[in-house]
């Protein structure tokens, strides 16, 4: 069976990346499969684990293609070409990406964001930021979100979210681990398999 290749693009530690790599190994993804993992930064460890995974993995460094949006986001669009990938996956992906990229990909990249939207998102808002803003605000519930991603940061239409508690004593280091195996490691990879699925529908109609 054809599965939908996956673009994955990462910039730090990579615990979303790995929710992907084990629920492909469980049998939870079955209808996409990761080709390659992009980096926005050459040390992060998501590259380990891609490469533990025996998954190519490509480094697309800004600082190093001298700054430019223009030139990270060519780099970036050769390795999705090079992979054949026809859905990209932003798990932890901290660099916002314009218009002139996402436009090129209507509902085919995907997001996870740390709090339910449109609570703590946007710009300015992401990592241990979001759970800063959430436990100042006093809120009592946050959560995830999954989306597809358009020109508008955190703005493109909600796939799945799931709830967690706020408990008292929370910091946004301890919040932030609750959220991810609470939501972020469920809904992300379910999300991926639905909108794989809903892709190949399309492409054998
Ligand atoms: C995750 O909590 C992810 O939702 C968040 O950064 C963390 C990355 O962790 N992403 C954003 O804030 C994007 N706006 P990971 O590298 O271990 O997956």
């Amino acid at each position: 069976m054809k599965k939908i290749k996956i673009a994955v693009l990462v910039s730090g530690g990579g615990t979303n990346l790995q929710a992907l790599i084990d629920a492909q190994a469980a049998g939870i993804i079955t209808h996409g499969e990761i080709a390659v993992v992009i980096s926005g930064n050459p040390d992060a460890y998501a590259l380990t684990r891609a490469a533990n995974a025996g998954i190519a993995s490509a480094v697309v460094s800004k600082k190093q293609l001298g700054g430019s949006q223009e030139a990270f986001e060519a780099g970036i669009l050769a390795e999705i070409e090079k992979a054949g990938a026809e859905l990209i996956v932003l798990a932890g992906f901290m660099s916002i990406l314009s218009e002139d990229f996402t436009s090129r990909f209507p509902r085919r990249i995907l997001n996870v964001h740390p709090a339910l939207i449109p609570s703590f998102c946007g710009k300015g808002f992401y990592g241990l930021r979001v759970h800063e803003a959430a436990l100042a605000y006093g809120v009592k519930v946050t959560g995830a979100t999954v989306h597809f991603v358009n020109e508008i940061p955190d703005g493109g239409e909600i796939i799945l979210q799931k709830a967690v508690d706020i408990l008292p004593g929370d910091t946004p280091e301890v919040l932030q681990r609750r959220v991810m195996e609470e939501a972020e490691w469920k809904i992300l990879p379910a999300a991926v398999e639905t909108v794989s699925r809903d892709l190949l529908a399309i492409e054998n109609l």
